[in-house]
């Protein structure tokens, strides 16, 4: 790969090489992560125990507030005060233990799901969490596959062991046999629900013996050895010996340990743990940390850029439009992959060619927004976004690169996007490019050029309300819904010309999107695989891939 050497090449002063050790321990010290799981399991509640041992704990983006502390920042957030939901989704940077974490919060409902498939290309380990109750479901399931897609390293935390839950190699089982992910528990649960005692860490054989602690407060844990005479003050005998019966037959059994099939994707360390009463977060955060993988090379188009190459370059995988209504402001959200980014720099951007000036980046995941002088690789930026940002978009110093973006994801519910005022179709065909670009919704169009109107693809309802919130609010028109009954799209591999090759087709509906590709809606799974056993060599995706250098189809 050339980007990388050539770049280096450049790079030999004794100025150069303080900065590349500069850099280098930068990268060295990040990790980062986003979570994925179904409503419910207790992302919020993780998440507030991993700020409070980063002692970061503050009024931050996706974590619900308690008590009156929340403040309103956008006015589309006041649809999520209404619904009581959270949608949009931050970073949150904090430092525990000489590393630098940044945790890539993602939205808690699912209807927002898209948002989160694109914050996971920013993330280079997840942590799939999971009610020890319910076993997986079916949005965990969903995320998991675009971690799949990136073959992003997975820990598993499962949680809620304080109630009564499933049997935990049961919930081993599941994983392996329905995600074909290989586990390896970090520690073992004794008993559960009213009779859960703790956890025995698989490494050191010791017992750390359940309490529940307060919110707000880091855990006071008791460790004891296995010989330990105290233990059975603590530990019914039955109990432990259960426990240790079974971690008998996962070491003959089971997977073995392996940081490289950890960091491939292939095998996922297990914690058992209660986020609520704070038990087993810090054990998970230590562990974690240890064997998360660093920011990573990125592939380009010009091949794979290591984190530590000198250049700055980073993508845009999220734009959010008034975060901030005193300023009605749009911002870009950059992961940076490689160099240093600073304040004022000048870069390029890699779909226009056009020099901006980074005038004005901000950490929008503090309490405030504060202005960043320095980012490395792993962490993100706010950047007021004039409208030249587009979801995927690369901006780099030196040599030419281009990420791969970011694909579109198959969205599942559809609907004519109908503007009743002809008198306000400026502002409606302005929110409505505006609201794509920003990638809030996905637009499909009709292949009937007379029947043009937009149709709205998404992942859930809720992310049509706020798009028909949004063109009210931010750009004055009223529109309507037309729901058209579809629930399945597929983009076809090959395009047009193998669409047209095999005729006919029945039980479906062809619309292309936003970048003139062939686009199959279906009413149900049903039609789908009668489709694909009528046309067995017409490839199907429920992904598509990046698009590049072609202008998309505005209104
Ligand atoms: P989410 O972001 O994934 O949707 O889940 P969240 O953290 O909001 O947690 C969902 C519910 O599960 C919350 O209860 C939370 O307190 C509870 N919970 C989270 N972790 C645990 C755990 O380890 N054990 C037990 N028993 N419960 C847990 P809630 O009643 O909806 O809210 P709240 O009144 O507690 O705030």
């Amino acid at each position: 790969m050339t980007t990388n050497t050539s770049k280096k090449e450049s790079s030999n002063s004794d100025f150069d090489e303080a900065f590349e050790s500069v850099l280098a321990q930068a990268v060295g010290k990040r990790r980062n992560f986003a979570i994925i799981s179904h409503p419910d399991a207790g992302k919020t509640t993780l998440t507030e125990k991993l700020l409070l041992y980063g002692g970061a704990i503050q009024q931050a983006g996706a974590v619900k507030a308690r008590g009156e502390q929340r403040k309103v920042t956008s006015d589309w957030m006041e649809l999520e005060k209404q619904r009581g939901i959270s949608i949009t989704s931050t970073v949150l940077q904090f430092d525990y233990r000489k590393t630098t974490i940044n945790l890539l919060d993602t939205p808690g409902h699912q209807d927002f799901s898209e948002d989160t498939y694109r914050t996971l290309s920013a993330a280079d380990n997840a942590v799939m969490l999971e009610d020890a109750a319910k076993g997986l479901e079916p949005q965990t399931r969903k995320l998991f596959e675009v971690c799949r897609m990136r073959h992003i390293p997975i820990f598993t935390f499962i949680n809620k062991m304080d109630r009564p839950g499933q049997e935990p190699l049961s919930l081993l089982d599941e994983i392996e046999a329905e995600l074909g992910l290989k586990t390896w528990a970090v520690n073992w649960p004794i008993g559960s629900g009213e009779l859960f005692r703790g956890v025995i860490d698989r490494r050191t054989k010791e017992v750390i013996l359940f309490t529940r602690t307060e919110r707000g407060l880091q855990a006071d844990e008791k460790h004891l050895t296995l010989d330990d005479k105290e233990l059975n003050t603590f530990v019914e005998q039955e109990l432990l010996d259960k426990a240790l019966e079974e971690l008998e037959l996962l070491e003959v059994a089971g997977s073995e340990m392996n940081r490289e099939s950890v960091h491939s994707g292939e095998l996922t360390p297990v914690f058992f743990g209660s986020a609520m009463t704070n038990f087993g977060v810090r054990p998970f955060l230590d562990s974690f940390l240890e064997m998360a993988q660093r920011p990573v090379a990125r592939s380009s188009r010009e091949g794979l850029v290591e984190p530590t190459c000198s250049d700055f370059s980073g993508f845009v995988f999220k734009l959010q439009a008034n975060m901030d209504p005193r300023h009605r402001d749009r911002v870009a959200f950059i992961r940076i992959c490689s160099g240093r980014f600073e304040k004022d720099m000048t870069v390029r951007h890699a779909r226009t060619g056009k020099a901006i000036r980074l005038s004005r980046p901000q950490k929008i995941f503090g309490k405030d927004r504060a202005v960043v002088d320095y980012a490395y690789p792993g962490d993100v930026i706010g950047l007021n976004n004039p409208g030249m940002f587009a979801i995927g978009d690369t901006l780099y110093t030196g040599s030419k690169v281009e990420y791969e973006g970011i694909p579109c994801f198959s969205p599942e519910i559809f609907s004519w996007l109908r503007n009743p005022n002809p008198s306000a179709f400026k502002n409606f065909r302005k929110g409505v490019n505006e609201l794509r670009e920003e990638g809030a919704v996905q637009i499909l169009y009709d292949t009937d050029q007379s029947k043009r109107d937009p149709i709205l693809a998404a992942v859930g309802q809720l992310q049509l309300e706020v798009v028909q919130h949004r063109l009210e609010n931010e750009y004055g028109v009223t529109t309507r819904l037309e729901p058209m009954g579809f629930q399945v799209a597929r983009w076809v591999d090959g395009g047009w010309s193998k669409l047209e090759d095999i005729g006919r087709i029945f039980n479906c509906k062809t619309v292309e999107d936003a970048w003139h590709r062939p686009v199959l809606l279906f009413k149900n799974d049903w039609n789908l695989n009668q489709l694909i056993e009528d046309h067995p060599n017409l490839g199907l995706s429920s992904v598509a891939p990046v698009v590049s250098g072609v202008e998309p189809i505005s209104l």
